[in-house]
This record gives structure tokens, sequence and C-alpha cells, in this order.
């Protein structure tokens, strides 16, 4: 197994400024992250999967240490099935950790190679979520502080405000 691999998973509905602050911290440590998007997320989404897919591919195409996929089934497994040691999460706040904790206790107890490290969200990221951003997206707010510009003119396509 490789120790260097890491996957960062999500639903990433859409990608914001938040998880790219966790992926850029993400390579000082890992050689490469995978950006893993969840079929299988009882969320409604906004985006479709190859949606989120596009968008993410174009915003790391500069860079070869990330690659983006889309998973089913157990993260473990597909972690496994990568060569990768390590599931990347960022914790935002206290109100995450609850949730973050019964996973990782969860998949660590399911699969005990797989281990979850989590960083700290940057400050100016922490009260985001991709729900938040389309709520003030969808109302015609300014969100080009929370994410990234492709991600805004899609947002903005997407709610008919372009
Ligand atoms: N900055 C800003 N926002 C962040 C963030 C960051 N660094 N990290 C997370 N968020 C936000 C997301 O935008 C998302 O917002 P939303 O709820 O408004 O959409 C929210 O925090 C949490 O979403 P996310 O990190 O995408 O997690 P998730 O709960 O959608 O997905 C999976 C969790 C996909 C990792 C999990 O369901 C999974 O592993 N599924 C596979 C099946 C499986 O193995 N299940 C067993 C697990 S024990």
């Amino acid at each position: 197994m490789n120790r260097h691999i890491a996957i960062y998973p999500g639903s990433f509905d859409p990608f914001t400024n938040g998880h790219l602050d966790i992926v850029r911290r993400g390579l000082e440590i890992f050689d490469t992250i995978i950006i893993a998007v969840a079929r299988n997320s009882e969320k409604n989404s906004l985006f479709s999967i190859a949606e989120r897919i596009d968008m993410i591919s174009r915003l790391i195409e500069h860079d070869p240490r990330l690659k983006v996929e889309t998973f089913d089934g157990l993260l473990v497994d597909y972690a496994v099935s990568k060569g990768a040691r390590v599931i990347l999460r960022g914790l935002r706040a206290v109100t995450d950790f609850e949730f973050e904790f019964q996973m990782a206790q969860m998949n660590h107890t399911v699969c005990e190679q797989v281990e979850t490290l989590f960083m700290m969200t940057a400050p100016e990221c922490a009260y985001l979520s991709s729900s938040i951003v389309k709520e003030v997206g969808r109302l015609n707010g300014d969100i080009s502080q929370f994410v990234p510009p492709l991600v805004r003119d899609e947002l903005l396509k997407k709610f008919g405000h372009n």
C-alpha cells in the first residue's frame, strides 16, 4: 500500500474555497490526492456527478498530483482499491466533530489499514458549506469570495443570473 496517496472524499456540490484550502495544504503532506466525489450521497444535489467532476477537473488540471474520480460503495473499499492509506477530511467547527468521529471510527473498524486524517479548515472558510454558498448564489448574492471563479460562473448559470 502506498503511504503517499490520500483520498479526499465528499459530495462537493459544489467544490468551494474551503475544499480547495484542504487540498492545497494536503499537498504539503501527500504526493497524490484523489478527490473522490461520492455517488451515493443521500443529499439532493444541484450539480450532477458529471458536472461536479468536470468543474473539479478544470480546477486542478494544472497539477498532476491531483486527480478527481467518483466512487460507489464503501469509502474504505475505494481507498484500498486506490492503494491509499489515508482519508483526508476537513474539520470546520465543533459541530463537525461528532459526525466525523463516528465516520472515522466506523471506517477504521471496517478497515484497519485506512486512517482518517483531519485538517482544521482555514478560519476564513470555517463557516462555509456548499449549501450556504448555493443559498447565497440562488438569491443572487456575491459568492466570489467563497468559490473559485469557474464554480461561481456555473452557479450563476444554474440559477439563471448570468
Ligand atoms: N470547507 C468548507 N466546507 C466544507 C469543508 C471545508 N473544508 N469540508 C466540508 N465542507 C462542507 C461541504 O461543503 C458540505 O456542505 P453541505 O452539507 O452543505 O453539502 C458539508 O461540509 C459536509 O459535506 P462533505 O464533506 O461533502 O461530506 P458529506 O457528508 O457530503 O460526505 C462522505 C461524506 C461522502 C465522505 C461519506 O458519506 C462517505 O464516505 N460515503 C461513502 C459510503 C460509506 O463508506 N459510508 C460509510 C461511512 S462510515
